[in-house]
């Protein structure tokens, strides 16, 4: 296992890291293949790369972003889509064409044939750099506790905590889509690198179970444990845990 971690104080220091660390990223490899999450977690990263790269006017044509996972049942152009929110916080501010940026469709008829689909096209271009948050109860994607580690791309019934959690983005929590499809563990590792982010003391103990010895199904996020590339950037708050880091 080679997991690097990189503590800083907070929500803010962490984005600003992490930004860096993909602008390097794209500098260095100009058609780099990003997998790409949505949530809380990454928005000021995002924010803080769409500055960097503005700035710099680094050229983002041959790029490709590949997200982890989007509700089913909601359209593509649905305010709460996980397309729509890619679209608003980061494709549109870069000006990524939609031929550059995929997303699972979550709303098609044929939920298991997308997923075949979705996997094919990771397994076609490849991911070099994949950014992940983590959940309070270790999921990783939406693969939630219990998914097992061979798990490619799939259809995943949400756990309740979970979708109370992202309640925040509806009107009301009825309205949580009760399914999703998500890459699943298998497709996350085909990554070359992988970089996972957490903000606050709700992730820590996920982010502690990175560091205890047990890989267990019961925690999705010690999967990354078996990836030979992994840096984790948190804030003190998610750090709080982490055995010999209290
Ligand atoms: C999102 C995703 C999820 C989130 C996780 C944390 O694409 O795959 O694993 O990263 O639910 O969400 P936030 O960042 O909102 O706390």
């Amino acid at each position: 296992m080679t997991i690097t971690i990189q503590t800083v104080d907070d929500y803010h220091a962490m984005s600003e890291q992490a930004a860096e660390y993909f602008y390097d990223a794209i500098k260095e490899n100009p058609d780099i293949h990003i997998g790409l999450a949505t949530g809380g977690t990454p928005s000021g990263m995002y924010e803080a790369l769409i500055q960097k790269i503005q700035d710099s006017a680094l050229p983002l044509g041959a790029i490709q972003t590949f997200n982890l996972d989007e509700y089913i049942g909601l359209s593509q152009d649905d305010p709460n889509s996980y397309y729509t929110f890619m679209k608003d916080t980061l494709f549109a501010p870069l000006k990524l064409s939609r031929n550059q940026t995929y997303v699972p469709d979550g709303n098609t008829s044929d939920h298991e044939m997308e997923c075949r689909r979705y996997e094919a096209l990771i397994d076609e271009h490849g991911i070099d750099l994949q950014l992940l948050g983590v959940g309070e109860n270790g999921h990783i994607g939406f693969n939630e506790p219990g998914t097992p580690f061979d798990s490619v791309t799939h259809v995943i019934e949400l756990n309740d905590t979970t979708r109370e959690a992202n309640a925040r983005y509806f009107n009301s929590p009825d309205e949580v889509p009760t399914h999703a499809i998500t890459m699943g563990i298998r497709s996350i590792l085909k990554a070359k690198k992988i970089v996972l982010l957490a903000s606050g003391t709700n992730k820590a103990e996920a982010i502690s179970a990175l560091f205890r010895d047990t890989i267990t199904e019961d925690w999705p996020i010690t999967a990354l444990k078996e990836h030979p590339d992994v840096t984790v950037i948190v804030d003190k708050a998610a750090a709080g845990q982490i055995p010999d880091e209290k």
